[in-house]
């Protein structure tokens, strides 16, 4: 299987990329800031290490704002290496009285404002992110990604994608626009559809929290394989994924030097059918 994939047919990348969530603070939205330096040097170490793949959104940003995800990637990274994929959520606001969603009017905004913090003139992918943590079902996106394909005909945006998402959502935004990666919550369980109709589509599948979104992974099988592979659990919850299909990306999550060296450290790890059966 190969380890890099072509997003949007067009945007070739590592399937082992990074989520830059983690950086601007631990629990990832709102939180007490992290050191600003210690996130440049992840984010210039993960460029060195072969990631070509950041995800992130505007919305990420410690208390106050201090510290922010879009910040952090324009001030290490631009100008931006060519082959540099960034991609991006719009969707909900984060206020004082927590979260909430913007309606289809809101979208240029959301868009001017990942331009204005990356310091881009298009944005590579932009992902309609809905609900809370798990899709909602019945819930019509069509007028929000109307308004987002409307801003990719203007020249704004490369791609579309859609976030916590189900397949009635995805059908009915690919009656709008092309959509190039679904990314959903990596445990939800019931995602066995929505992957098949991305592999058949060739549509990127992007699972987030895909070492444990700040939870130990706890699992018995993951920790059997990593012993026999002497590498930690999650390396191998990283290259189960990688296994799992030729769609799938991951993106994970961190502020820290040594956790990043041992998530990129996950590609070079080759399951065997023994381990597959064993993680099944
Ligand atoms: N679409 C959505 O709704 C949505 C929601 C959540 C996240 N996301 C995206 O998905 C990305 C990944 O999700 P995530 O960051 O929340 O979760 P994650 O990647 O599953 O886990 C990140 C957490 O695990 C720790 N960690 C990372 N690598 C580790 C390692 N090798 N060993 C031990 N601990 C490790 C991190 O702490 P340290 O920082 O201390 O390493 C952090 O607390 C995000 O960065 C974001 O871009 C999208």
């Amino acid at each position: 299987m190969s380890n890099r994939f072509r997003l949007g047919g067009d945007l070739n990348v590592n399937r082992l990329g990074f989520g830059a969530m983690r950086l601007p603070s631990k629990d990832g939205m709102g939180g007490p800031a992290r050191d600003p330096e210690a996130g440049r040097a992840v984010l210039r170490r993960a460029v060195e290490l072969g990631v070509d793949h950041v995800d992130t959104a505007d919305f990420y940003f410690s208390a106050g704002g201090v510290v922010r995800a879009n910040t952090l990637i324009r001030e290490a990274l631009h100008p931006y290496p060519s082959d540099l994929v960034i991609a991006t959520k719009v969707g909900p606001v984060i206020g004082p009285d927590g979260l909430s969603h913007g309606a289809p009017g809101d979208m240029r905004g959301f868009v001017e404002a990942n331009l204005d913090g990356l310091g881009v003139d298009r944005l590579d992918l932009v992902y309609l992110r809905i609900g809370a943590m798990t899709p909602p079902h019945g819930e019509s996106l069509a007028e929000r990604f109307e308004a987002l394909a409307a801003l990719r005909e203007e020249g704004l945006i490369r791609h579309l994608g859609l976030s916590n998402v189900d397949t009635g959502h995805l059908a009915q935004a690919r009656a709008i626009a092309p959509v190039t990666a679904v990314q959903n919550h990596a445990a939800q369980g019931d995602e066995a559809d929505l992957l098949a109709a991305c592999e058949e589509s060739g549509i990127a599948f992007v699972p987030f929290f895909p070492v444990g979104g700040g939870r130990e992974l706890d699992d018995e099988r993951l920790a059997k394989v990593a012993a026999r592979h002497r590498a930690t659990v999650p390396q191998i919850g990283l290259a189960r994924l990688l296994a799992s299909s030729p769609v799938a990306l991951a993106i994970p999550g961190t502020g820290s030097l040594s956790h990043l060296e041992d998530n990129m450290a996950a590609a070079a790890i080759v399951l065997t059918d023994e381990d597959l059966a064993d993680l099944s």
